[in-house]
């Protein structure tokens, strides 16, 4: 039998693109999405909740977004929280506020009644578990997104819907209390049943206008033949199953994760977008093989701003790792590559791509990466100076700048099919 990729589906339902990060999170997706967003009427997330932190600079306004869809600042777009995220709904809250005050339509925006909510204690539980952990903490962000998905898995979680019944929910959240207690301890507090229900309740009817069937919206924007782009969050290698596990986020980031995160069918992928810095960073501890430590470090550090978004925290630097790259390629199945932050790299004598790793002088694969020290073998390349900030073109890049970009899509072995060089919108090259 012959599979006929995509030949059946029907002529009227349309096709959704996904943008995933391939590295460990901030490598640009937002700025991504901000630049195709006015092509779409839909933006959707599918996964993790306010542990995410997406930078968008649109001339003097920048604005720091973590849980609504980085296409809120293009006018055209719906935007939609799905059901695979976990949200908090007072950061939701006040993002609405920023976002209002800025004059921004929130009308626009939907959460599917399938997200699951981070509550109080989600938080001071992981405050908790992270302070046993000592010297193994994972380094979290410290929103509560790990403990709101073992509630989820658990079967004791919280949903937007819930928020239709607000004494069912109520009874829910006490429930939930009678079951684990708060889970909190190592002398954190964790806030008392009663206030965390008045809260919920409180914020819930604030929210309850944007709360949605999560499935029939976006499968009727599917048959509407709506153009639909689905925004990942966090990275490939924070993949709960995908990536360098423990040392990673509670969820599926990687794209397959768009499917179940949002009630859709593979069929409906249409493209998919891989998104990753000219180097690598890292917030929270595990494996990083392609870390730099020093003055070059401090060069990416410095140049590329690089610190964390949500809780401040400088961002480990270092090379292009080509292994976790193609690794991220596969584990995708992306279509393309957009590459960011190719400036930061600029005046640099020469810059380094990691091609290989190895422990005890064997050579060691994805899987097998461990939290213990390695040899990686990198390939250099010769520096350039500053960017041309008009170039629009992939050939417009100067010479050593364009041989870098063709020595990382030969490692991808998909096609690089833009480069950003700069934060603002038109800083940008395509192929
Ligand atoms: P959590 O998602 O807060 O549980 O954190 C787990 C790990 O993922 C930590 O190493 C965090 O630093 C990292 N992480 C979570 N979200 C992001 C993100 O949006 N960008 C970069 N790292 C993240
Ligand atoms: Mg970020």
């Amino acid at each position: 039998m012959v599979l006929k990729a995509n030949a059946d589906r029907s002529p009227t339902c349309g096709l959704a693109d996904v943008i995933v990060g391939i590295q460990w999170g901030d490598e640009g997706k937002g700025r991504v999405v901000d630049y195709h967003a006015d092509s779409y009427d839909l933006i959707a997330r599918f996964g993790g909740g306010d542990n995410a932190g997406h930078t968008i600079v649109c001339g003097k306004r920048k604005v720091a977004l973590r849980i609504v869809p980085s296409g809120v600042l293009q006018n055209r777009p719906l935007l939609f929280i799905g059901g695979g995220t976990v949200v908090s709904l007072a950061t939701l809250v006040s993002e609405f506020e920023m976002l209002a005050n800025l004059g921004i339509d929130i009308e626009r925006i939907r959460v599917s009644d399938r997200a699951h909510i981070v509550l109080p204690y989600h938080a001071a539980q992981e405050r908790a578990t992270e302070k046993r952990r000592g010297a193994h903490a994972i380094g979290t962000t410290g929103r509560g997104i790990g403990p709101a998905y073992v509630d989820k898995a658990g079967r004791v979680g919280i949903t937007f819907g819930d928020l239709h019944r607000p004494t069912a929910l109520a009874e829910k959240i006490a429930q939930r209390y009678r079951l684990h207690g708060d889970d909190a301890g190592a002398g954190v507090e964790s806030p008392p049943v009663e206030a965390v229900i008045e809260e919920t309740l409180t914020l819930g009817r604030r929210v309850l206008p944007h709360v949605v069937d999560g499935v029939r919206f976006i499968q009727e924007m599917l048959q509407r033949d709506c153009r639909v782009l689905i925004e990942g969050a966090q990275g490939t290698m924070l993949d709960v199953g995908y990536g360098t596990y423990p040392f990673v986020t509670s969820s599926h980031t990687i794209a397959g994760a768009a499917c179940t995160g949002l009630g859709i069918g593979p069929r409906s992928i249409g493209s998919v977008v891989g998104v990753a810095k000219a180097y690598c960073t890292r917030v929270g501890a595990g494996p990083f093989p392609s870390e730099l430590h020093g003055a070059t470090a401090e060069w990416l550090r410095e140049r590329g701003a690089e610190f964390g978004t949500v809780t401040g925290r400088p961002r480990r630097c270092g090379w292009f790792d080509a292994v976790a790259a193609r690794y991220a390629t596969q584990v995708n199945g992306l279509t393309s590559v957009i590459l960011t932050k190719l400036d930061v790299l600029s005046g640099l004598e020469r810059v380094g791509v990691v091609v290989s790793y190895a422990r005890d002088g064997a050579p060691i694969s994805m899987q097998s990466l461990a939290d213990e020290p390695l040899q990686t073998e990198v390939e250099w390349h010769e520096g350039w100076g500053e960017l041309p900030r008009d170039a629009r073109r992939l050939r417009d890049l100067p010479g050593n700048a364009g041989r870098y970009v063709e020595a990382l899509q030969r490692a991808l072995q998909v096609p690089i099919q833009a480069v950003s060089f700069g934060a603002e919108r038109s800083e940008m090259a395509l192929s």
